[in-house]
């Protein structure tokens, strides 16, 4: 069974904002809009006036390079502070969290976090994985049929207020507001960011001037009732063979700016040992 075939609760039209509720293969709100609702587990709710979110999504290639780049572990220290710090709040809350992840892409981290969470209590919630770009989406929920994947702006969420405890954002765009909006009262916040040393050595390669990158994630901080919480990071050497050092610059917005000569030659002075550097910060919704 898929979990479009299951309850879907706080799910909104980002025409008019009502419920939306399953009818037949698709959600249907009071006023009447209809949206996709495919077999294979993701929702199509972007607006085509919502043209900025389109622009921004991952295209194909993106999606294929950071599939092949996760799939070989390059995330393994995302995967894991994200996977601690949710059972960290189920065992608090004495309950399972309804996850979201905004700007999912393909969905490794939230179908990852997921499975350990079903190792470790047996009972979850579906949780939503929102993207701007459907060719991810795709890919997610192909191999993922616990966790709705939702086509949707992470500026104009259609979801329900109140209706996530734990919303995690892993490189990813979104509106600050609209996290504060949907989290519950105790519910969390974590934001993984690039550190300052994050992929140095390949920067160093790429351009003549390497600037610094500031770490961590100040979008929650000051905001009327969230709190931070947490902050740690993550920083250990990867060895990336060829394939791998063409998917990791492939999902990266270095993709445009390196030239098919420059990648090449990169590829050829592979194996190449680089830092990845994960700042991960975390806020709690206090209520305002
Ligand atoms: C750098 S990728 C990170 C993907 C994933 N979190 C990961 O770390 O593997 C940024 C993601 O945000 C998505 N995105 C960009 N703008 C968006 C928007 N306005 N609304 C929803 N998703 C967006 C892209 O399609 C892409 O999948
Ligand atoms: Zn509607």
């Amino acid at each position: 069974m898929s979990v479009a075939d299951t309850e879907l609760p706080g799910l909104r039209c980002p025409a008019c904002r009502l419920p939306l509720d399953r009818d037949a293969g698709s959600l249907r709100c009071a006023t009447g809009h209809t949206f996709d609702l495919a077999r294979q587990g993701y929702a199509h709710l972007l607006l085509s006036k919502q043209s900025s979110a389109h622009d921004s999504g991952d295209d194909g290639e993106m999606v294929r390079a950071r599939r092949a780049a996760l799939s070989a572990g390059y995330y393994a220290p995302v995967v894991d502070a994200v996977s601690d710090l949710v059972s960290g709040w189920a065992e608090r809350a004495g309950r399972p969290a309804r996850l979201l992840d905004l700007g999912c892409g393909e969905g490794t981290v939230l179908r990852e976090a997921t499975e350990r969470l079903l190792d470790q209590d047996g009972v979850r919630l579906p949780g939503y994985g929102v993207d701007a770009s459907k060719r991810a989406l795709r890919s997610a929920a192909g191999s993922d049929k616990r966790n709705l994947y939702v086509v949707a702006s992470t500026y104009d969420l259609p979801l329900d207020d109140a209706s996530i405890d734990v919303a995690v954002k892993v490189f990813s765009p979104a509106a600050a507001g609209e996290v504060v909006r949907v989290l519950r009262q105790d519910g969390i916040a974590i934001a993984v960011n690039p550190g300052a040393d994050h992929l140095i050595e390949l920067r160093e390669r790429m351009y003549e001037t390497v600037t610094s990158r500031p770490p961590g994630d100040t979008a929650l901080q000051g905001l009327p009732g969230m709190h931070p919480l947490h902050r740690g990071e993550h920083a250990r050497g990867v060895v990336l063979h060829a394939e791998l050092l063409r998917a990791v610059v492939g999902m990266t917005p270095y993709r445009w700016s390196v030239s098919p000569a420059q990648l090449d030659a990169l590829a050829a002075a592979a194996p190449l040992t680089v830092t990845t550097h994960f700042v991960v910060t975390v806020h709690v919704a206090m209520g305002s």
